[in-house]
């Protein structure tokens, strides 16, 4: 099977059986990362460009990770030293590196839908490393990796996402990208943080529960959310006391979910806020597991963009 896709705009976009093929594709890179010498040529010769307006630490890294480890050139923009400093457009930027010949542009941006807008004018292909509150495909796919490395497969797992679900794009793509490979999604936080409709997102939709004892206590997993600070233009919340009072997840709380409930965080985390100490450093977390499957997940979205396929590729040491 092969992917014919120009872009990674969002997992809604996608069918079950693409995602099937990304999560494939990234269990045969894991391997290769595995071994002493982490690289194959796989994306010689192509150039992608990293574009990021926002701050990033695991998906920056992760992404030039993979683009290395694929044998790719790598260019690198960062708002904080570029033009758009002097007024200079997402439009020109965009133009001004499809002009150096880039083959694959990787971009986080703080406005949701910039990336379908630069997919309509650019014809280079665009991953969405995160654009505002829609979307972050490849931390779902990295997410949804994880859990199916421990359970084999996701449907009819059971999956908790908690905390400030109005501004989070992981929650929209893992939302989108769980219901479609057949698991149940939960969705809980302050009602403050909870965006209008939100039991309608996905494939057949999410229950929607507002008592966290109640949401952990069936769930197989639970993937707990940062809250974004940044996105509030009022504060939602009193206090972060209060917050990690009501909706924090500490030890009791954990203890109330089933004993082999998975424990997941996108990253950065809180400590104290929305995770306990001892809960992100419990042996039921997969927090650095998550960060070392993006590396694979994103070779694999980067190779299948490119055009390729699993069964001609060379994954032979280089
Ligand atoms: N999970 C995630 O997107 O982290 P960064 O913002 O550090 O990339």
């Amino acid at each position: 099977m092969q992917f014919n896709r120009k872009d990674l705009l969002g997992l809604e976009e996608l069918t079950s059986e693409q995602i099937k093929l990304i999560l494939d594709t990234a269990d045969n890179f894991k391997e290769v990362l595995g071994r002493k010498i982490k690289k194959v040529p796989a994306l010689r010769g192509v150039t992608i460009a990293n574009v990021f307006y926002e701050p990033s630490t695991r998906t920056k890294m992760s992404f030039e990770l993979a683009e290395k480890r694929l044998s790719a050139d790598i260019i690198n923009f960062s708002k904080a030293t570029s033009s758009v400093k002097k007024g200079e457009t997402l439009r020109d930027t965009l133009e001004n590196i499809k002009a150096m010949k880039v083959d694959i542009v990787v971009m986080r941006h703080g406005s949701s839908g910039a990336h379908k807008f630069a997919s309509e004018f650019l014809d280079v292909s665009i991953v969405n490393a995160g654009d505002g509150q829609h979307a972050h495909p490849t931390q779902a796919l990295l997410d949804m990796m994880t859990l199916r490395e421990r359970w084999g497969t996701l449907n009819g797992k059971k999956v908790t996402i908690i905390g400030d679900i109005m501004h989070s794009r992981v929650a929209r793509s893992n939302i989108w990208g769980l219901t479609k490979m057949g698991a149940k999604v939960t969705v809980c936080g302050p009602p403050t943080m909870m965006p209008m409709e939100i039991e309608k997102l996905g494939e057949g939709g999410v229950k929607l529960e507002y008592d966290l004892e109640k949401a952990v206590s069936e769930a197989d997993a639970i993937n707990i959310l940062r809250i974004q600070l940044e996105r509030q233009s009022i504060r939602l919340f009193p206090s972060s006391r209060e917050y990690f009072e009501v909706f924090g997840v500490t030890s009791d709380v954990l203890s109330l979910a089933p004993d082999d409930c998975i424990v997941m965080h996108p990253g950065p985390m809180n400590r104290g806020v929305e995770i306990a100490q001892e809960v992100a450093d419990s042996e039921q977390a997969v927090i650095l597991p998550q960060v070392t499957n993006g590396v694979a997940v994103r070779m694999a979205v980067l190779f299948l963009i490119a055009g390729g396929k699993v069964d001609d590729t060379e994954l032979n040491e280089n």
